[in-house]
């Protein structure tokens, strides 16, 4: 028998109606339609607007989605995980709120905290649980409300990041589909170019740690970058190379959604096409956890069973990796 494999089986996402425009942040910090898009690829992205709404919220709604439209019982999930760098609260994890907003009630649920890489590291962590064969039906939700963490009087940080939150089932296959490999780092001397000063346990919120603006991302964008281009390309080949996909063979790259040049520097070294990498940050901008299952999800119609995809993040850590999978299912399951 083939060994057992995760696939993913499902994909569903969520993206608030508000759409936060260029145009409208050049009318809160010095900034143009045209700087943002050249140095950055966005246009739009989506905000969570409304008191006492929270990651959880935009979390449940794709945990909600994928149910249905996976004919899934919530009494039939037997973990949910949640990547996210905005949890509700610092605890309960994020997760055991999703779980509860949708109904699911034969699960455990944790959080994985992997900054922009902390779907695919929550994705392989997964995996393996479906890999033991003990667990069969497993949750992963990528779920961030970056906009409850933007100080949006810095120009170099608000016009990166946006809210949305997408959720995968993975389940048990024999086929040859599924999760095939990971390769995860993580370097965490990196802290020092993006973090978050305030609020945890070494500096906890105060008054002036609020008059301050430490409850906010801090981030030194251009050395953030210069690590972020040279391991989203290392990772990426690096498992072209381990599973000798050659550009051709790999219908699509799916990476993480963090600047238009360091995506499209990725798939220069990869020796791949515009067409074969999913793009959305235009629309959505940095979601974060929830880059990689939102262009999963848009792109859900043009999937087909046996396709070869990479997915490739860097995060604050500093974090990175790739997954190589081939996808499960035909188009889209609605
Ligand atoms: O998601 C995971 C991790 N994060 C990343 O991967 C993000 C990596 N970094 C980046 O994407 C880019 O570094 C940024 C988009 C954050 C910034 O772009 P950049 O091309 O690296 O700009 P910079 O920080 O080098 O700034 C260049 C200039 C500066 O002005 P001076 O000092 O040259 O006069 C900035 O003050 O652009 C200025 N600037 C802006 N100007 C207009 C910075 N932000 C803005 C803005 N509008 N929004």
């Amino acid at each position: 028998m083939n060994k057992l494999r995760a696939a993913i089986t499902g994909i569903h996402a969520f993206a608030p109606d508000y759409l936060l425009t260029n145009e409208e942040l050049a009318t809160m910090v010095d900034t143009t339609d045209e700087w943002i898009l050249t140095r950055t690829g966005i246009k739009t992205r989506h905000i969570l607007k409304g008191e006492g709404k929270g990651t959880s919220d935009m979390g449940a709604e794709a945990v909600k989605g994928l149910l249905q439209k996976t004919n899934t019982s919530p009494n039939e999930i037997d973990l949910v995980t949640c990547a996210t760098v905005t949890p509700d609260m610092q605890f309960p994890a994020t997760a055991n709120i999703i779980a509860d907003k949708a109904g699911i009630k034969n699960a455990f649920h944790f959080d994985m905290n992997a900054a922009c890489s902390g779907q695919i590291y929550a994705l392989t962590t997964a995996s393996m649980y479906i890999e033991s064969g003990k667990y069969k039906k497993v949750i992963v939700v990528g779920a961030d409300k970056m906009s409850s963490i933007v100080d949006y009087t810095d120009r170099a940080t608000c016009v990166i990041f946006g809210d949305a939150a997408g959720a995968m089932l993975l389940e048990p296959t024999t086929e040859d589909v599924g999760i095939i490999d990971s390769i995860h780092q993580s370097d965490g001397s990196g802290r020092i170019h993006l973090h978050h000063k305030a609020g945890g346990s070494l500096k906890p919120a105060s008054r002036e740690t609020v008059d301050a603006r430490e409850h906010y991302i801090y981030q030194e964008g251009q050395a953030v970058f210069k690590f972020a281009v040279s391991k989203m390309v290392d990772v990426s080949v690096e498992m072209m190379k381990k599973h000798n996909i050659e550009p051709e063979d790999l219908a699509w790259l799916v990476p993480h959604q963090a600047n238009l040049r360091i995506i499209e520097a990725t798939a220069r070294r990869m020796g791949i096409n515009r067409e074969q990498v999913m793009i959305n940050i235009e629309r959505y901008g940095n979601t974060t956890s929830a880059t990689i299952p939102l262009c999963l999800w848009e792109w859900e119609n043009q999937l087909k069973k046996g396709d070869k995809v990479i997915l490739a993040a860097f995060g604050g850590g500093f974090t990175w990796g790739s997954i190589y999978m081939k996808w499960a299912y035909d188009g889209k399951k609605e």
